[in-house]
């Protein structure tokens, strides 16, 4: 018989248990199986996919196609994980494309959820998402297919006015119906000053240990990320004897709120 998958219903029910939830990314169905296996309870095929597998320089030139293809290997070789698949740069310009784009992602990538940057200006997309039973994740914090816009990778909501503005980002999400929310790159304590004020699970990249969940790119947590890796990240595999290790190991560590530490987070 098959295993039945986590749901946004069993995601909701950690937050109000107070069981952290462990997120990674995923992008072939090989890592999808070793890594849910380890006890990832959320494969996040993130559009990062375009700088870590593919060499670009940016997220920006990946493709509603190139995140169908990569979806579907990681729900080939999954059961049990709930696959959440980017909406790529410029697929939620309209709600008729998010549809368009997310509708692919579920029916042909089969995902369960998907997942899009920016707050209060994505709210009709949202909308128009969850009314067709999307289940729909927010990513708030640093956009990475903005940085251009950023002109950088840094962090975001430092001072009351943008920490202001993102907490009004965050709720108008899950008033619209968002399943789940990501931040990215934001001081902890406006990170769990968010987490704290959501009923919806807040899952935390370079945001602090008061985050719902956490997540990290794969490859970064294996020791395989860029030279000088941001502070966030931590190599999971040194002083474990194989990826299968290194992931049980992050997946501890996230449970235990001791992952991240003081030291990977911002002020
Ligand atoms: O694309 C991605 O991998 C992401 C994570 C960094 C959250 O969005």
């Amino acid at each position: 018989m098959r295993e039945k998958r986590i749901s946004v219903v069993d995601l909701a029910r950690m937050k109000t248990e107070g069981e952290k939830i462990a997120v990674l990314t995923a992008y072939d169905a090989t890592f999808a199986r070793v890594l849910e296996t380890a006890g990832v309870e959320v494969l996040l095929v993130g559009d990062s996919l375009g700088m870590v597998v593919q060499g670009q320089a940016t997220t920006l030139p990946v493709s509603v196609d190139d995140m169908v293809y990569h979806t579907a290997a990681v729900v080939r070789g999954s059961r049990r994980a709930l696959v959440v698949a980017d909406m790529p740069f410029l697929s939620c310009a309209t709600p008729a494309m998010a549809l368009e784009a997310a509708g692919r992602l579920m029916q042909r990538g089969g995902a369960q959820m998907v997942k899009l940057e920016g707050g209060r200006r994505r709210l009709e997309v949202v909308e128009a998402l969850v009314a067709e039973g999307i289940p729909v994740c927010g990513h708030l914090g640093l956009l990475p297919q903005s940085v251009h816009k950023l002109g950088g990778y840094r962090v975001q909501g430092r001072g009351a006015e943008e920490a202001g503005r993102l907490v009004a980002d965050a709720e108008a999400l899950q008033a619209a119906g968002a399943d789940m929310l990501v931040l990215e790159c934001v001081p902890s304590a406006l990170a769990e000053r968010v987490s704290r004020a959501l009923r919806i699970p807040v899952i935390g990249i370079g945001a602090g240990v008061g985050c719902d969940g956490q997540v990290l790119v794969l490859y970064d947590m294996l020791g395989m990320g860029p030279e000088n890796p941001p502070r966030f990240i931590e190599d999971f595999l040194v002083g474990q004897g194989s990826v299968a290790a290194a992931v049980k190991q992050y997946v501890r560590e996230v449970k235990a709120g001791r992952f991240p530490g003081p030291e990977h987070g911002f002020e």
